[in-house]
């Protein structure tokens, strides 16, 4: 067994602060919307990879396709000591790259999730003797404080999870992943593709309503957290392609006009009937896009490589 370390770099009570501060703003603001990472409880951690798992859900199966044809090739070009993923979740599909990448020297799991990174970081740990993993909870759109590991590093984005951010945030979050890298280091990035409509909302709303569940469970955060009385069966989930930002977005809408109470923010809600929060983009890139904001983060384009159908993206960039 190897050694596993885990660093909360996040308090619990900057987690409680920042969760008030984006419901405060979100629900009070027009249209109403909150960000996507409060979904991950431990219950949201599980509802997500009972997602990858679905038949509507093919990008994990498609950057699993990626990242088991490639992985010899991504550990060539980069070298790494250090692997560094944010947003590691379940860390299932960076198996193939940590069998590939044989120099390997610490596995940085970077995630919100506690419970997703403690199962994954401990099963890891104790199956790759050799193999340091220092997970970190900690949100990867702030100011990160990495462990001082041997490099060169290797930033791991997978999921499409930056499809998660809206435009903006993008560009800060690049420019942060570049501020982590010495020239010649690299960032791999998990971006799903555009394609026909149909497909892209039979993904983000499935026939078993799993997705629907999982929308749904950031109302029982904010229950759990601030008080709130949100009842999840007074919302629908919907998924919606939007064509001019080309992101799907989940929304919650109403079903009829109710007030929900939030006591920790002594706030009231009113919801319209009809009325939508919106609970996450999740956008779909093309290949130039993808060249352009890594470009403009100082990250130079070297791979792009795409599952058989085309229908997802893993970029390999260096930092210039
Ligand atoms: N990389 C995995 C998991 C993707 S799900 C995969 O490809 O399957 C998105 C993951 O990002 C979740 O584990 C969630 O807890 C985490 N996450 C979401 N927003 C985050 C943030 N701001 N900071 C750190 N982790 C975040
Ligand atoms: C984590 N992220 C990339 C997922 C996505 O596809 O945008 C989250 C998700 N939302 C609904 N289903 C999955």
């Amino acid at each position: 067994m190897s050694p596993f370390r885990l660093t909360r770099t996040l308090p619990e009570d900057a987690t409680d602060s920042a969760l008030r501060a984006d419901v405060l703003q979100g629900l009070t603001g027009s249209p109403r919307t909150l960000p996507p990472k409060w979904f991950y409880d431990a219950r949201g951690s599980e509802l997500f990879e009972e997602i990858t798992g679905l038949p509507e859900y093919y990008p994990t199966r498609a950057e699993r396709e990626i990242l088991l044809a490639r992985s010899g090739e991504i550990a060539e070009a980069s070298g790494a000591r250090t692997l560094i993923e944010l947003g590691s979740g379940s860390s299932e599909k960076t198996r193939h790259l940590l069998d590939a990448l044989t120099g390997l020297h610490t596995y940085v799991p970077v995630d919100v999730s506690e419970s997703a990174l403690t199962l994954a970081g401990r099963a890891l740990a104790a199956e790759r003797p050799g193999l340091n993993v220092h997970a970190l909870v900690d949100d990867f759109t702030s100011h990160m404080t990495l462990p001082g590991t041997p490099g060169p590093r290797l930033v791991a984005f997978l999921g499409g999870t930056i499809g998660n951010l809206l435009p903006a945030e993008r560009a800060a979050f690049l420019a942060s992943v570049r501020a982590m890298l010495a020239p010649g280091d690299a960032l791999l990035l998990g971006t799903d593709l555009v394609k026909d409509e149909k497909v892209l909302v039979r993904a983000y709303d499935d026939a078993a309503g799993v997705t629907a569940a999982f929308n749904k469970n950031v109302l029982t955060v904010i229950n759990r957290e601030l008080g709130a009385d949100f009842d999840p069966a007074a919302f629908d989930h919907v998924a919606v392609w939007d064509a001019e930002h080309e992101w799907i977005e989940m929304r919650l809408r109403s079903r009829d006009r109710q007030t929900v109470k939030i006591p920790a923010l002594d706030l009231a809600v009113v919801f319209g009937a009809g009325e939508d929060l919106r609970t996450e983009v999740s956008a779909k890139f093309r290949k130039e896009r993808v060249r352009e904001e890594l470009d403009a983060a100082g990250l130079e384009s070297a791979r792009w490589w795409t599952d058989e159908e085309g229908r997802f993206a893993l970029s390999l960039s260096v930092a210039r």
